[in-house]
């Protein structure tokens, strides 16, 4: 999962491969998937006991198969998860039905709201039953009843704190259970919860009993990451909500505040390794979920989780059970991940899934600094911090070490590396870029200080963290930190006083891009412009289990709150997740592609000052950051056409990506395959557009009025020219749809002499207009 712990200095890796020998079998055992040809999922054959009678012909007893089979899969693949020996691998991969068997890969992640809804045109409902349906921002809220008639599906843990006091009886269509566990029964789930369940087959073969001091043996959520994505997505309305401290005071809500919940939870926590680090999820559990999900009847499902680094779609299982999900138009909302702008680590790259990167709100939580000389130097942090009077004496923690620290080390307030003596009673500066930030304020602690100043170093320059602190602490820009730093060395006598934070709203420009938001170019399938959208996810306040501390430390930690502040993807991408139930609730007949269509192409590139939008450290962002700009579920209801894709689409397109990203073993790829660049995608990636020109397809729907007349317009990338044809498209009924083609030429000449670095993308956009509706599509070329 994706939510951006504090404690890290770069929390940037999502998921990675473990190999470890398995906990508890024979040796040379591994957990194997074994895949059968196409089936219909939806005819009721007992594909279990198929599965069983396979591993009975390679496993000496009834006992040891029984045993030995992990998970039988129906929607998310045909087959099953057992353990064998390479040897049975062998022998099950000849037999007659066998497609393919191959190991299974166990997969880390790292975890990856009130005023967001009202930031994005969404007020924050009060009570949806005593709602005038006629107020403008509440429309689409109301039109889509609150999402009450939809379930989403989380890739998460359980909360306890979701009411279902005034919802309607639970659809009937849905077929999900509440499973039984530790501190968590079947009559925990109520009309809200309508589903919980937990996979630890995987993990407990692998890893060996799950540690239940550690974790429940349940759907039950005790990091505080399910408790919050879900009450992102459904959350009901509690006035008055705020962090510990005070902190974003307000009315907290889900964007779907009555949608139902149902969750599935298939990441644990890893043996005998800090709470931190994150859990671990293994692809036959997370596969098992997302099968479960499917058959349950889910309509959306909202996975916060993702790789560190590309995988192709083939090994990826979340791309791979999304895609099945898509034959039964359930949306599928991923984070883009926490990795920051460097290293092409984006997760999630699939088209059929919306990838979601994280932004800023307009609010900041400021607690700023004032110097014995007069001087206020701004800060920000979400640390309750008593108001004193006296100020107290400031150092640099590089003036305050023990001396067996070597120099590059100081600085930092790395474990142990404050003399007491030079610390005792003192407020101490500490730089940014070595060691956790959490980790900082406890060392200060330790050594007897009281305060504790956080410096940016010149890489995070303007992008201030909102942490939350074991003691009083606030965070600075590098610009300040140097001023601090001015003021230290140049004082006889240096003092200073850090203020009380307070939440201040309506503040500009917002949003920016997250710094560690993960960015383009999609590297696993080039021909898809990734991510998507992006979405609220710095200092998100939203709901938190009572079962661990704000900052999850539990060892240190024993705060407990009913509501709490974190960042990361995990967080935009219930946002969106909430976003796709209201369109779904308005628009019932919308595959999930419609509704990925509407968000994307009605995503604002512009922030609350009218400028295009930024990175938090104030450069103009691109495409590669934002997808096509930020959400806008609003207008998204009423988008004017849609690009529309099919699963066989789907299949076709990864067809033309060749073998590594064949997902569909047994279909029969049509030859030549068709052009990747022609999946109806409503963005424009061309990678290496070597030639003069490329001619792309695509085609539209109308869903908004019955007669209506679009016409083109674009703004190409520098050093090319867009052209459309038609170029305009006239309709006279909804559902009708028009092709067209788009060609993107590159100015004269300038192919051949290019000697662009490679992968250099150029950014633009095309749109269909007509009165109010702007159809808009990104547009990305690279030369080579
Ligand atoms: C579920 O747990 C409850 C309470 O712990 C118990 O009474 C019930 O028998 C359990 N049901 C099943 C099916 O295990
Ligand atoms: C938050 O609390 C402050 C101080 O009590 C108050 O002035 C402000 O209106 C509150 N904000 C919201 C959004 O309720
Ligand atoms: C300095 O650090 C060393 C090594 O960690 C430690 O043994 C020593 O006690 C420290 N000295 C002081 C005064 O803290
Ligand atoms: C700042 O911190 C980052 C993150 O640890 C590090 O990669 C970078 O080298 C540091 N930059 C400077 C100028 O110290
Ligand atoms: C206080 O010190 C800071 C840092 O040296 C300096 O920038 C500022 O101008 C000083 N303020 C006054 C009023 O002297
Ligand atoms: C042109 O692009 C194709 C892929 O689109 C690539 O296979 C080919 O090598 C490129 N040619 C040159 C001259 O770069």
């Amino acid at each position: 999962m994706a939510m951006k712990n504090a404690t890290f200095v770069s929390s940037s890796l999502l998921l990675f491969f473990f190999l470890l020998p398995l906990a508890s079998t024979t040796k040379n055992s591994q957990i194997y998937i074994v895949e059968f040809g196409e089936h219909n999922a939806d005819e009721n054959h007992d594909i279990q006991t198929t599965h069983h009678s396979y591993l009975l012909s390679v496993k000496e007893t009834e006992e040891e198969a029984q045993a030995s089979l992990l998970y039988s899969y129906k929607h998310t693949l045909n087959g099953f998860s057992a353990v064998l020996t390479p040897q049975e691998a062998n022998r099950l991969s000849e037999m007659e039905g066998v497609v393919s068997v191959y190991k299974s890969q166990p997969q880390k992640y790292y975890l990856h709201t009130t005023r967001s809804w009202r930031f994005v045109g969404l007020e924050e409902p009060l009570n949806p039953w005593t709602l005038q349906s006629n107020h403008k921002n509440r429309h689409l809220l109301s039109k889509a009843k609150y999402g009450e008639d939809l379930i989403v599906g989380m890739i998460d843990s359980e909360s306890k704190s979701f009411s279902d006091v005034g919802m309607g009886p639970i659809p009937q269509r849905w077929k999900g259970i509440c499973q039984n566990g530790t501190a968590f029964s079947s009559s925990h789930c109520n009309r809200k919860i309508v589903g919980a369940r937990y996979y630890l087959q995987g993990y407990e073969t692998f890893y060996g009993p799950l540690n239940e001091e550690e974790d429940y043996r349940s759907a039950r959520d005790k990091d505080g990451h399910g408790t919050h994505t879900a009450s992102i997505v459904a959350g009901r309305i509690v006035p008055g909500a705020s962090a510990l401290g005070g902190f974003a005071n307000g009315s907290a809500s889900g964007g779907a505040p009555l949608a139902r919940l149902a969750i599935y939870k298939a990441c644990w926590p890893i043996k005998g390794q800090s709470k931190d680090m994150g859990n671990v999820c293994l692809d036959i559990d997370m596969l098992k979920a997302i099968d479960d999900a499917i058959e349950d009847g889910v309509d959306v499902l909202s996975i916060s989780i993702g790789f560190p680094k590309p995988i192709f779609y083939r090994d990826d299982v979340i791309a791979r059970g999304a895609l099945e999900a898509t034959k039964k138009n359930i949306v599928v909302v991923c984070s883009a991940g926490n990795s920051g702008p460097l290293g092409r680590t984006l997760s999630n790259p699939a088209p059929w899934v919306i990838t979601v990167g994280a932004s800023t709100l307009d609010r900041a939580f400021v607690a700023p600094i004032r110097l014995h000389n007069g001087t206020r130097i701004e800060g920000r942090s979400i640390t309750p911090i008593q108001k004193k009077h006296n100020f107290q004496e400031l150092v640099f923690a590089g003036d305050a070490v023990n001396s067996s620290i070597s120099k590059i080390d100081s600085g930092y307030c790395l474990d142990g590396s404050l003399e007491p003596s030079k610390v005792e009673g003192k407020i101490v500066l500490c730089m940014r870029g070595k060691g956790a930030r959490l980790a900082k304020g406890l060392e200060v602690k330790r050594a007897g200080g009281v305060g504790f100043i956080l410096g940016n170093n010149q890489t995070f320059g303007n992008d201030v963290p909102s942490d939350l602190h074991f003691i009083p602490a606030t965070g600075v820009s590098y610009e300040n930190a140097l001023k601090l730093l001015d003021y230290i060395h140049s004082s006889p006598n240096p003092k200073a006083l850090v203020l009380p934070g307070t939440t201040l709203l309506n503040t500009k420009p917002a949003p920016s891009m997250a710094s560690f938001s993960s960015r383009g170019p999609n590297v696993v399938d080039p021909f898809i412009l990734k991510p998507d959208i992006t979405a609220p996810g710095v200092d998100i306040l939203a709901a938190w289990t009572d079962a661990d501390g704000p900052t999850r430390m539990s060892f240190q930690d024993n705060r407990v709150v009913k509501y709490n502040i974190f960042s990361g993807t995990s967080m935009s991408c219930p946002h969106v997740a909430a976003a796709a139930v209201l369109l779904k609730a308005i628009h019932p007949t919308w595959t999930s592609a419609a509704i990925r269509s509407a968000l994307i192409t009605t995503a604002a590139t512009k922030d609350n000052t009218g400028k295009p939008l930024k990175d938090e450290t104030g450069k103009t962002a691109t495409p590669f950051a934002y997808g096509s700009g930020h959400f806008q579920p609003t207008k998204a209801s009423d988008p004017g056409l849609v690009y529309d894709a099919s699963y066989t689409d789907y299949i076709l397109h990864t067809c033309s990506l060749g073998e590594t990203q064949d997902l569909k073993l047994t279909y029969n790829c049509p030859k030549p395959s068709p052009e990747p660049y022609n999946l109806n995608y409503p963005s424009i990636q061309i990678h290496r557009l070597n030639d003069t020109k490329k001619t792309i397809k695509r085609t539209v729907t109308n869903v908004g009025s019955p007669n209506s007349v679009y016409k083109f317009s674009a703004k190409p990338p520098k050093e090319y020219t867009i052209m459309a044809s038609p170029n305009v498209l006239e309709f006279d009924h909804v559902g009708q749809k028009k092709s067209f083609t788009i060609t993107v030429i590159a100015k004269r000449g300038q192919v051949l002499t290019n000697n662009a670095p490679d992968d250099e993308y150029y950014f633009g956009w095309y749109a269909w207009t007509y009165k109010h509706h702007v159809v808009r599509s990104t547009v990305a070329v690279s030369f080579q």
